[in-house]
Parts: structure tokens; C-alpha cells; sequence
């Protein structure tokens, strides 16, 4: 609704602007100058034809000699110009329109581009900002202007008669290294050489805005299938937009939504433009990737992070393998990974903490690599990402962009793979639609300054950021960002497909044999899917029954078998059994009366770990099972995880358990051990063949007087909790 009201309001100052000083036969010309056909100009490139805009680029393939652009400069374009405009030097039907090409675009056909124009009455008009640059001493000499309106000349764009912009372009002779802003402006400030070409500045934007300095007076508007830029200061919609100067994130931000590219109505129309099939191909003809494994941090869940690199659908004799391990306690995880696939793969280069080779090194010989083998993608994956989606690959080859990464996040939280924004000094900000995209609430392709984590990049990026990795003071994403940002290459994030998710690494155990088993909290998604039973919300549905081996002892599917085995492995590796007396230092009375050989939760650090779990996973199967009693939280001050051994503890006398309810799970399978059970003496019942990784539950200080069964082989390990004592 909104839009329809200013438009109205424009078009109602507009008539009080003076008429065209020609009439209808007007040609509009596009001349631009890009020295090479980067992701900038391409973007340009494709404004101007969605708009059907005649366009001349010049100087393609030529040597640039105007400077680096970053400071003075630029005088190149002045005698590309001259040269190039020569032919039109007599021609006043064809208003030409020069515009910077890397850091622009255009949002509006001929028509409205020369409507704009004639109503200023004038020959020539160059858009303006609020910088004067590069020489400051001349602000007294520019005509005052009104309050929101831009006072100084800025190069990056105009328009006007083809004769005219010939004669200024020619009329002095300019160096290419001298400034061309700084010659314009000496134009436009001589009262005589303006009056003589009518020169004007574009003080309200109507046709250009240059953002720097001016991004706080802009929006970005949609109507219908159409995007475009609103100047809330002056009421107008410029239709050449311009990310001039250090404003390039925001820009390019802006630009993923302008010239229709996202819009609220037809979501991302530019997404299916320039893409790639790979359908139909046979395996060989698949394209050559190079795939960089690099595990740099301890990252909890690595081993499934590699099963599914092994499980991405594509063809593996078509991907040369280069693995990076940093982390000691990681090579249990990558060792496995490489028996079972290295041989599938063209080839493999797998390096060890051994090799101190640092990290940035490591993801550079990745890239020379990928060079060198003349390969079509380098892929880089992190230990971090869990690619869930197999397809990922193909997805990210077929939307055919310079630098590709696949949004992965962390499960429920905003923190992704990629920055919305930059800081003034290059770090993380957010932007307006980081959440969106993060939320998967808008949907497309974005133009973002800093990604990681994952990413596709195309081979001909890689020769000119062969050492993009290696900064000083920026570990090796931030130095390979801020060397795509500064050569222009544009870093897309993709959000079109749900690719998979970012585990959290910073916190973890890593002292530990299985640090996965304290990441309840950190990364709850990865440690359900490790550790609890796959039919444990089977418990929960209304028509399932519980099983009852004795009378209300109740039987679930709760832990996976990998956590009774680490669980396991984790104790035995601690090693801190307590021996079975009944002096008890753990216990604030200093006494058991019923002691088991046992290890603490509190002594592994794991405590609060296990109330979560409690509260998480038990709480909901004990309601069920005796409903009308709920503790939230549940409390336990005894979780332990006890071994029977017939050289050390071969059974437990009855007793009851100072608890409400216990709970005891089996941590190994009954062929393990000989003998061994729990019995219920009031019911004169036996669980003895138990179910790996099942939790047995009952009520613990009335009625169900247990004792465990005498062992006479192997080992039995259980995990009991004492619930509300
Ligand atoms: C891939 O993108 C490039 C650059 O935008 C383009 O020139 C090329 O035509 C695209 N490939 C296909 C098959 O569309
Ligand atoms: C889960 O339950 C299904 C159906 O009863 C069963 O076939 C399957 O083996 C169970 N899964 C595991 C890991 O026990
Ligand atoms: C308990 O059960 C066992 C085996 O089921 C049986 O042999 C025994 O007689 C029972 N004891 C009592 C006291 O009922």
C-alpha cells in the first residue's frame, strides 16, 4: 500500500518542474568502463539488460592505468571517453549516460531514465554526494544548497547530450593517473564553463545516489514484483544506485533485493539466472572437485560430520581428497573415515598433527592444489559442518557463482556461516535481514562480506587468491574474505535448500576420551541423535504400553548403543571406581550403606549434564508411566554408573534406594557377563536379560526391595540415577 502514496506525492512536484527542452526523439546510450568482466560489472551488466538499456562498455581487456582506485585516480576513464565518444560528437538526439560499472546498478528502462533527466532542463547532470572530493578546499566554491540535498559533484555518474559530454571530456588535456572527479569538478565550479554547458548537479537524487554517507536516507522498497530504492530525505526514487567508496557490504546487500533480484511478492527472481545443470551426465563427465577436509579446532560430532562428506552424492572418483587434521584426539575419528572411503576417492592427501603444518598453509596448498590438477571447484569443508543434505554438492555447481557457500547454522540459533554485515574495523554486524536468511524466512541467494565454514569456490577464482588465506592478523576465513571483498569476488550464501547445520565447538571437554557425551547442552541435536535410542519417543505416543518385566517396573529403549560403549569406555578410561566400601569421601555423610563399586557423575564433571538428561528425556516417560507425580527438574544427587565384576563386586545386597523413583540402564549386553540381573524380592521377580542401552524404572524407597544378582563372569556395567531422593 505505502509505495502508491509517494509516488503520487513525486509526480506532484514534478509538475511544477519546467517541460523538456527537447521533444520524443531521444536515444539513451549506456557507456560504462570496466577493464574486466568481474562479478561486479556482470551484475551491472545484468541491470542494464533486464532494463533493455543500451549499453557500450569500454576499455574490456585493457590495462587499467587510472590507479588503484582506493585514493586519487581515474583519469583513464576521461581519455577512454574522449576516444570513445568522439563518433558521437555531433549527435543531439543521443544523451548518453556514463555510470561506474562494479559498484552499480540501474533500476529503470529509457523512458523513465530520460523523463528523469528532461525535467532537470539541462544539457548535463552529474550526481552529487556529501563528500567534496578529493580536494576539500574548494566547499566554499560549490552554490549552497538546501538542507537533505547533496552539494558536491560526484564523477561515478552522469548523464547529458552526447556533443556536450564530448566537448567537456575533451576540452583539457588530463592525465589517466590524474583525478577525473577532481577535472569534473573543475568544471562544474567554473561559472562560465557550467553556464555553458548547463551543467546541474543532481542535489535531490533524482536519478543517482551515491550511498556513501547516504545509507541512512535510503529503503528499500518493493511493489508488486518490483524492488527499488526510496530516498526517505527528499521523497525521491533514484534509478542509478551506486555503492561508491567503503561501503561495499552494504551495497552489495542492497543489490541482492534491487533490480527485482528479491522481492517480497516473486521471492528471489535472480536465482535461476546463469545456473548450470548437471542432469543427465554420466558419472565421469561430472565436473573435477577438489574437497578440503580441514579440522583445525576440537569439534564435538566430527565423526558424523565425515560420514556425511562420505554420504554426498556425488561421484567420489571425480573429488581429490585433501584432509586436514590438527587435533591429536581427532585422529580416532578421521583414521576410520579414511580405512573406509579413501580408496573411493581419485585421490587422498591426508595430513596429521604430526605434520605441523598450520592452518592457512594447509587451506592454501588446498587451493594450489586444486590448481595444480587442474581441477573445476575446490570445495572446503570445516569439521564444524554437518552437511545433512546430500545434494549439496550439486546444488552448489549448478548456481554456477564465484564463491558458493550452503547456509549451515546452528540448530535454533542465529549463529551461521555467514556475516550480513561488516564493522567499521571488518568484523561481524549484523544486518537487517540476517535473521531471515538465517530463518530460512526469506529464501534466495545473498551477496555477503565474510562466510566460512563451507564453501564452493570455481577454479578460475583461485589463481588470483592463491595466498588469500595467509594474513597476520586475521585467522585464515577473515584473510580469504577480506581478499575476496578486496579483489571485488563476490561471496554468495545460499539458503534455497536446507543444506544442514553448524555444530557449536567452543567449550568442549576436550580432555576427555568422548567429549561428545558432555555436549547435551551445547549441541542437544547432535547428542540426541548420538546418544538416545531411535524408538525412544516410541515410549511417548499415547497407544504405545509399556513393557513391565516385573509389576511397575517399567522397560524403556532410552540410550543408543554408542552410548552405552562410551559411556563405558569413558568410566573405564577415568578409572576412578570407588572399590565398593561403605567410607564413602564422595557422599556428605562420609557413609554408604548399600556401597556398590561405582563412579560418580560429580566426579567425571558430568553432573549437570545428567539433570539435563533427566529432565530432558526421563521426566516425560515417568509421567507417563506414574502419572500425577512430577518434580520439575527432577533432582538426583546420585548418578553413577556401576560395574559388577567377579573379582571385585559380584552382586549387591537387598536393600531400598533412597529415592522417589530409580532409574537403571544397561551399558552392555547380557552376552558380555555371566549371571548378573536384578530382582524384586516383594514379587519375587528378575529382570536378568537385559536390553543394552534400556532403561529399567521403579520406585525406589517402598515397595520394590531389590537386590543385584550375583556375576560370575565377564562384566556388567549399569548407569543408576536416584531420582528425587
Ligand atoms: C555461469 O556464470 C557465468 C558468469 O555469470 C556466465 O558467463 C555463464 O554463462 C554461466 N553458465 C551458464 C551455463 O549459464
Ligand atoms: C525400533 O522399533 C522398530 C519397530 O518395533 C524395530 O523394528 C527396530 O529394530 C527398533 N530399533 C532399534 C534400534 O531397536
Ligand atoms: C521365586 O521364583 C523362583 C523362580 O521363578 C522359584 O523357583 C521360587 O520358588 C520362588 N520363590 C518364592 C518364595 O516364591
Amino acid at each position: 500500500m505505502e509505495p502508491f502514496l509517494w509516488i503520487f506525492l513525486i509526480f506532484g512536484i514534478s509538475a511544477t518542474v519546467p517541460q523538456c527542452i527537447t521533444g520524443q526523439n531521444q536515444e539513451l546510450l549506456l557507456v560504462t568502463i570496466a577493464t574486466d568482466e568481474n562479478d561486479g560489472f556482470r551484475r551491472y551488466y545484468r541491470s542494464t539488460k533486464k532494463y533493455d538499456l543500451e549499453t557500450k562498455v569500454f576499455g574490456l581487456g585493457t590495462q587499467w592505468r587510472g590507479g588503484d582506485m582506493t585514493g586519487a585516480g581515474g583519469g583513464h576513464k576521461i581519455n577512454i571517453l574522449k576516444q570513445e565518444l568522439e563518433q558521437y560528437k555531433k549527435r543531439d538526439d543521443l544523451i548518453i549516460m556514463f555510470t561506474d560499472s562494479y559498484d552499480v546498478v540501474i533500476t529503470a528502462n529509457a523512458e523513465e531514465i530520460l523523463e528523469k533527466f528532461n525535467k532537470f532542463s539541462a544539457r548535463v547532470v552529474f550526481s552529487a554526494e556529501g563528500f567534496c572530493w578529493p580536494d576539500q578546499s574548494l566547499v566554499s566554491q560549490y552554490p549552497e544548497v538546501k538542507v537533505h540535498e547533496k552539494r558536491y559533484l560526484c564523477s561515478g555518474g552522469f548523464i547529458g547530450y552526447a556533443k556536450d559530454l564530448y566537448e567537456i571530456v575533451s576540452y583539457k588535456d588530463v592525465l589517466d593517473s590524474d583525478d577525473d572527479q577532481l577535472y569534473y569538478t573543475k568544471v562544474f565550479l567554473d561559472a562560465l564553463l557550467r553556464e555553458k554547458w548547463n551543467i546541474k548537479l543532481d542535489k535531490r537524487s533524482e536519478l543517482f545516489i551515491s550511498l556513501h554517507g547516504a545509507l541512512d536516507e535510503v529503503m528499500l522498497k518493493f511493489k508488486g514484483s518490483h524492488s527499488f530504492l526510496y530516498n526517505m530525505k527528499t521523497g525521491t526514487i533514484p534509478v542509478v544506485i551506486h555503492g561508491n567508496g567503503p561501503i561495499k557490504p552494504e551495497f552489495n546487500r542492497l543489490a541482492n533485493y534491487l533490480v527485482d533480484g528479491w522481492t517480497t511478492s516473486s521471492g528471489c527472481i535472480s536465482c535461476n539466472e546463469d545456473t548450470v545443470s548437471l542432469e543427465g551426465l554420466q558419472e565421469e563427465d561430472y565436473p573435477s572437485v577438489l574437497l578440503g577436509i580441514f579440522i583445525e579446532t576440537s569439534t564435538p560430532f566430527l565423526r558424523e560430520a565425515l560420514q556425511y562428506i562420505a554420504e554426498l552424492d556425488y561421484p567420489k572418483q571425480k573429488v581429490d581428497l585433501l584432509l586436514h587434521n590438527n587435533i591429536e584426539n581427532h585422529e580416532k575419528d578421521v583414521e576410520p573415515f579414511l580405512k573406509q572411503y579413501a580408496s573411493k576417492y581419485k585421490s587422498v592427501n591426508a595430513f596429521k598433527p604430526s605434520d605441523n603444518i598450520p592452518e592457512s598453509a594447509a587451506r592454501n596448498w588446498a587451493m594450489e592444489e586444486c590448481i595444480k590438477k587442474d581441477c573445476q571447484y575446490f570445495l572446503a569443508i570445516d569439521g564444524a559442518a554437518h552437511l545433512s543434505n546430500p545434494k549439496t554438492i550439486q546444488y552448489l555447481i549448478q548456481q554456477n557463482r564465484s564463491v558458493l557457500a550452503p547456509l549451515v547454522a546452528r540448530r535454533e540459533k542465529a549463529w551461521s556461516n555467514f556475516w550480513g554485515a561488516l564493522s567499521s574495523s571488518g568484523f561481524y554486524a549484523r544486518s537487517e535481514d540476517y535473521m531471515d536468511i538465517v530463518f530460512r524466512e526469506r529464501i534466495g541467494l545473498w551477496n555477503v562480506p565474510y562466510i566460512s565454514g563451507v564453501y564452493l569456490i570455481q577454479s578460475h577464482v583461485l589463481p588470483s587468491i592463491t595466498e588469500g588465506y595467509i594474513n597476520d592478523n586475521l585467522d585464515a576465513d577473515m584473510a580469504l574474505c577480506k581478499t575476496l571483498r578486496e579483489k571485488g569476488i563476490f561471496m554468495y550464501v545460499t539458503n534455497r535448500e536446507y543444506f544442514g547445520h553448524l555444530v557449536f565447538v567452543d567449550d568442549a571437554e576436550t580432555k576427555r576420551l568422548h567429549p561428545e557425551l558432555w555436549e547435551i547442552f551445547n549441541n542437544p541435536y547432535d547428542w540426541h541423535r548420538r546418544y538416545i535410542h531411535p524408538n525412544y519417543s516410541t515410549s511417548l505416543e499415547e497407544s504405545t504400553v509399556i513393557e513391565q518385566p516385573c509389576p511397575d517396573v517399567f522397560w524403556f529403549p532410552a540410550m543408543s548403543e554408542t552410548f552405552a560403549d562410551e559411556m563405558v569406555e569413558e568410566m573405564e578410561n577415568y578409572g576412578g571406581w570407588s572399590g565398593g566400601k561403605n567410607d564413602d569421601s564422595r557422599l556428605s555423610t562420609g557413609y554408604e550403606n548399600v556401597p556398590t563399586d561405582d563412579i560418580h557423575m560429580t566426579q567425571i564433571n558430568m553432573q549437570n549434564e545428567w539433570l539435563e538428561f533427566l529432565r530432558k528425556y526421563v521426566s516425560p516417560l515417568q509421567q507417563k508411566v506414574f502419572p500425577g507425580y512430577y518434580h520439575d527438574p527432577p533432582k538426583a544427587i546420585l548418578n553413577f554408573v556401576v560395574k559388577y565384576d567377579p573379582s571385585r563386586q559380584k552382586s549387591l545386597r537387598p536393600h531400598h534406594d533412597s529415592s522417589t523413583f530409580t532409574i537403571n540402564i544397561a551399558l552392555n549386553h547380557p552376552s558380555e557377563y555371566q549371571g548378573g540381573g536384578c530382582r524384586f524380592i516383594r514379587y519375587n521377580c528378575s529382570v536378568t536379560d537385559t536390553r543394552k542401552g534400556w532403561m529399567l524404572m521403579h520406585p525406589g524407597r517402598l515397595t520394590h526391595y531389590h537386590e543385584g544378582l550375583q556375576i560370575t563372569g565377564g562384566k556388567r556395567y549399569i548407569f543408576v540415577s536416584f531420582v528425587d531422593p
